[in-house]
């Protein structure tokens, strides 16, 4: 197992000493990440220390070191998966062959694509979540987010990494253009639309770290079977850190739920609001609003782009390696869900057209466990109501439903009567302000604001009353 090499500038355990001109370019890119991360990242917090764990080696429990740091000084580094020997291509036209361990060149252009808009992302969720430190529901949460925003930005490190090593100037201008994006600006935006709206709140984070990190979860996974061997190692270690993420979405969401559920039982009704909690149907609207978005992340339903990527071998599906079939897909169908005659219909296309929606199948399977763990919940508190996914044609701006009007139960509507429907579907400025009242800072270790349950534990070996931010 390697070490990670923190006696050097960049911590790594890809042999950065060994390549000077690598090391030279890194080094010279770190002090305006760190103008970056100062400007943009989490508001305040800069001078506490908070409990956080740094990769210390890339095994398996070597990564997950818990201490107090102090944000600014986080150990960014550059940690590849482990290489595995004798790799081979797991799918596409080239499938059986060594895989790349530079960049061909006829896919120069393809995986440089790949890498930026996947790096991009990184950053922009840390500006999304900037001021978030400040409304936080516990010292606990406060840490998670942190927690979170950190390794978002050691994945940037982990996208400009391969871009200064593989892709030589045009690599390194990329890098430069990572951070001269921003989040909603209106001259340089991130590239993806979900990652141009800022996080206003906590229910709205632990959202989206429930389905947009979970979008960040497959795309890597697709990507962690890439024929470039170092695209595929990087990701397979940022799946690691990106588990934690999603899990802060879930057991955050499960949070609210539990406590909502706790006072509509003691007070025998729906309308928590007056005992400072979140009612149900306001955390269905915004499920409803965090959902649809990103399945917006997945692209059109049929896609060239993924076929040629797929044939190529240099992004492949969830679990390629699992899949029974022959990796090749050129013969194979698959179903697709689109409109058709003012209604919703399956149709047969395919298959290498229509890997964004296998993906997006893979997902919504993903999501829909967690939204059962929280009806669960429900259940468990002697609550008859339960939360549900939206149909995945609802409120889309992206594919095939981008131009109907669907309602959550799948079903095409016309434009008034989306009208009508919409206040009951989607998050109202009501419930925006009512949620933004409710974010109020819980600063004293242990404690937790009105509107969340504690969790089951606490992280890191600590109990919950831990001060995991202090100063
Ligand atoms: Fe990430
Ligand atoms: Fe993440």
């Amino acid at each position: 197992m390697s070490r990670v090499d923190y006696g050097d500038l960049i911590p790594n355990n890809v042999e950065l000493a060994d390549d000077k001109r690598l090391e030279r370019a890194l080094a010279s890119w770190q002090p305006r990440y760190l103008e970056w991360w100062r400007s943009a990242g989490p508001q305040h917090f800069s001078s506490s220390e908070v409990y956080l764990r740094t990769a210390v080696s890339v095994g398996k429990d070597g990564w997950a070191n818990f201490d107090y740091v102090k944000m600014p000084e986080y150990r960014w580094g550059i940690f590849l998966a482990e290489p595995e020997a004798d790799r081979r291509i797991a799918f596409g036209e080239r499938r059986g062959e060594p895989v790349f361990q530079e960049v061909p060149g006829e896919h120069r252009f393809d995986l440089r694509r790949l890498i930026v808009v996947q790096g991009d992302t990184e950053p922009a969720s840390v500006e999304q979540q900037r001021h978030l430190g400040a409304t936080a529901p516990s010292l606990y949460d406060l840490r998670n987010l942190l927690q979170v925003n950190v390794e978002e930005g050691r994945h940037l490190w982990a996208m400009v990494y391969l871009l200064h090593r593989y892709f030589g100037r045009d690599g390194r201008e990329e890098a430069e253009a990572l951070l001269e994006r921003h989040s909603g600006d209106v001259d340089r935006p991130r590239l993806l639309e979900a990652f141009n709206k800022p996080t206003t709140d906590w229910l709205s984070f632990f959202f989206f770290t429930y389905f947009t990190d979970r979008d960040g979860k497959f795309q890597l996974h697709a990507l962690a079977e890439s024929a470039f061997d170092p695209l595929a190692r990087t990701t397979q270690f940022m799946l690691k850190e990106e588990a934690h993420h999603m899990f802060v979405g879930a057991t955050g969401i499960g949070r609210v739920v539990q406590r909502t559920a706790e006072l509509m039982r003691a007070n025998d009704t729906d309308d928590v609001r007056r005992f400072g909690a979140i009612d149900l149907s306001t955390i269905q609207r915004y499920l409803n609003a965090h959902f649809s978005v990103t399945l917006d992340l997945f692209g059109s339903e049929g896609s060239s782009n993924a076929a040629s990527y797929y044939a190529a071998g240099l992004k492949g599906r969830f679990h390629e390696s699992d899949r029974g079939d022959d990796h090749r897909l050129v013969d194979a169908s698959y179903p697709v869900e689109s409109p058709r005659d003012g209604d919703i219909a399956v149709r047969e296309a395919p298959a290498l057209q229509a890997l964004n929606v296998m993906l997006q199948d893979d997902f919504i399977d993903d999501c829909r466990k967690g939204v059962d763990r929280w009806n669960r919940i429900l259940a468990k508190a002697g609550v008859d109501v339960q939360l549900r996914l939206p149909h995945r044609g609802f409120n889309r701006a992206v594919g095939a439903f981008a131009d109907r009007h669907v309602t959550p139960d799948g079903r095409i509507v016309s434009a008034a009567e989306w009208e009508l429907g919409a206040a009951d579907w989607l998050p109202s400025a009501d419930d925006r302000a009512v949620v933004a009242d409710l974010m109020q800072p819980c600063t004293t270790p242990g404690e937790f604001a009105s509107w969340i349950a504690p969790p089951e534990t606490g992280v890191g070996g600590r109990e919950r009353d831990f001060a995991y931010v202090r100063g």
